[in-house]
């Protein structure tokens, strides 16, 4: 059948590398994709962004001119903007299998405040929180200077990740405050703020994979969310990931199982959400206790590139089945290996950082899988093949059979790899290395 996979990342050409080895594909488009994916599948220039009406007016017609059967959505936004309601509204189009929920299911991720109500109508344990609107400053004010400190603030809706503001003290929470509501720092998706309990503990990014009616549990990851070695300097989209993590533990994850998954996939069809695509939560480990941190209505990146080299069943069945809500037919069969992903971003980068860098040493053959996240192919008067083109450029997985192993063989293909200005931590896995049960990080 043939494929459209929508996204440019790193967790696309993760996803496009484990769809093309499936027998049941025969032909592979991205749209946009990158340097990346343009080796294995046909990337498609879609222009414009793919969050509006007029963007899913090109992709509807891009499915029906190549015959698409099933359509992967890998970042949010076409999510939260209803890509599978406007597809499931044209009867020549509602026979595509799509991966992803629709609007309403999408605003787990879309809305914050949605969210915190959702899991307090069924009992899913989450950080305590108030929500105020920009014409609630003022008891917004007020409420901050009797909550404890550090204390979180998200803006409702989708700010590319930059949305979670932590404040050490009461004046930069007012101050910040005022600025998310009454300066709209995020936008729109700031006239909503959200303010929540700090949580302190280890954060494990959990991957459900559901039809609505049944759900597989999907590997788990660690993601590296800051800049700077040992986890110091300002927060980025994830600089490395490690799949599975140890203190992800059997009694741990059954915990999940029961006071999160099961009641998350169980409310949404008590409350007639139709959701067939992947649920990452993001949560806390509270000295040995799960506490929900956000949900997302996709996989995230780069725990994609840890996650799915771990995969061991055909992808495209699984997604079908998806699709078709008929996942409890299809069994999931996860690799005991260690997946080590390794994040090489461009200098400057979570801050401002050039582009159209030369990448020199990417191999045509490894132990490594090296994904390509923010890369272009090179015309010919650029004098090389990929040119760096984002932020997070490449995402480098070692698979072994424990995590040294692992790390091993992701760090020998970085080093080999460079450009002008290239940074990657040094110390991904490290803090799990030394973890013993019953220990903290
Ligand atoms: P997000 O942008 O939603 O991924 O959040 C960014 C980061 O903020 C998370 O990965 C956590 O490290 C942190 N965070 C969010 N909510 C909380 C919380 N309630 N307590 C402690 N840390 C939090
Ligand atoms: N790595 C975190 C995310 O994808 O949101």
């Amino acid at each position: 059948m043939n494929i459209l996979l929508i996204g440019s990342g790193g967790r696309e050409h993760a996803l496009a590398w484990k769809l093309r080895q499936s027998p049941e594909c025969t032909k592979l488009y991205v749209a946009p994709g990158n340097a990346g994916t343009a080796t294995i599948a046909e990337n498609v220039p879609l222009p414009g962004s793919h969050d509006d009406e007029a963007a899913f007016h090109r992709i509807a017609g891009f499915v029906k001119e190549k015959d698409i059967h099933l359509l992967i959505v890998g970042p949010e936004a076409p999510l939260v903007a209803g890509i599978r309601d406007y597809f499931e509204q044209q009867a020549d189009l509602s026979h595509v299998a799509l991966v992803g929920p629709g609007r309403v299911g999408a605003l787990l991720e879309g809305s914050k405040d949605f969210a915190k109500a959702f899991m307090l109508r069924h009992g899913i344990p989450a950080a305590q929180s108030r929500t105020f609107t920009q014409a609630q400053v003022h008891e917004g004010l007020t409420y901050l200077a009797t909550a404890p400190l550090p204390i979180v603030l998200k803006a409702d809706g989708l700010a590319a990740g930059k949305g979670v503001i932590i404040c050490d003290t009461l004046q930069q929470a007012q101050k910040t405050l005022k600025e998310m509501l009454l300066q709209e720092k995020f936008g729109e998706a700031s006239r909503k703020v959200v303010i929540e309990e700090f949580l302190e503990g280890i954060e494990l990014s959990v991957f459900v994979l559901t039809d609505g009616k049944h759900y597989h549990l999907l590997p788990e990851a660690k993601d590296y969310k800051r800049i700077g070695e040992q986890d110091t300097g300002p927060n980025t989209g994830g600089m490395g990931a490690i799949s599975p993590v140890p203190f992800a533990d059997e009694a741990f994850m059954q915990k999940v199982q029961e006071k999160i998954i099961r009641p998350t996939v169980a409310g949404l069809q008590e409350e007639g959400i139709p959701y067939r695509g992947f649920i990452f939560i993001g949560l806390m480990n509270v000295q040995g206790e799960p506490y929900v941190i956000e949900y997302n209505v996709r996989l995230g990146d780069p725990e994609a590139e840890a996650i799915i080299p771990r995969l061991q069943d055909d992808l495209v069945p699984l997604l079908m089945a998806t699709a078709n809500q008929s996942l409890d037919q299809m069994p999931v069969n996860i690799s005991t290996d260690t997946a080590a992903t390794v994040v090489m971003v461009a200098e400057g980068y979570p801050g401002p950082y050039e582009k159209g860098k030369k990448i020199e040493g990417l191999p045509q053959t490894g132990k490594a899988l090296v994904f390509h996240a923010g890369t272009r192919a090179g015309s010919p008067t650029e004098g090389a093949p990929v040119l760096t083109d984002g932020g997070r450029v490449l995402a480098v997985t070692g698979l072994g059979k424990d995590m040294a192993e692992a790390l091993q063989i992701s760090y020998e293909q970085v080093h080999q790899i460079a450009w002008e200005g290239q940074y990657f931590r040094t110390d991904i896995g490290k803090d799990l290395q030394t973890w013993q049960p019953g220990g903290n990080l």
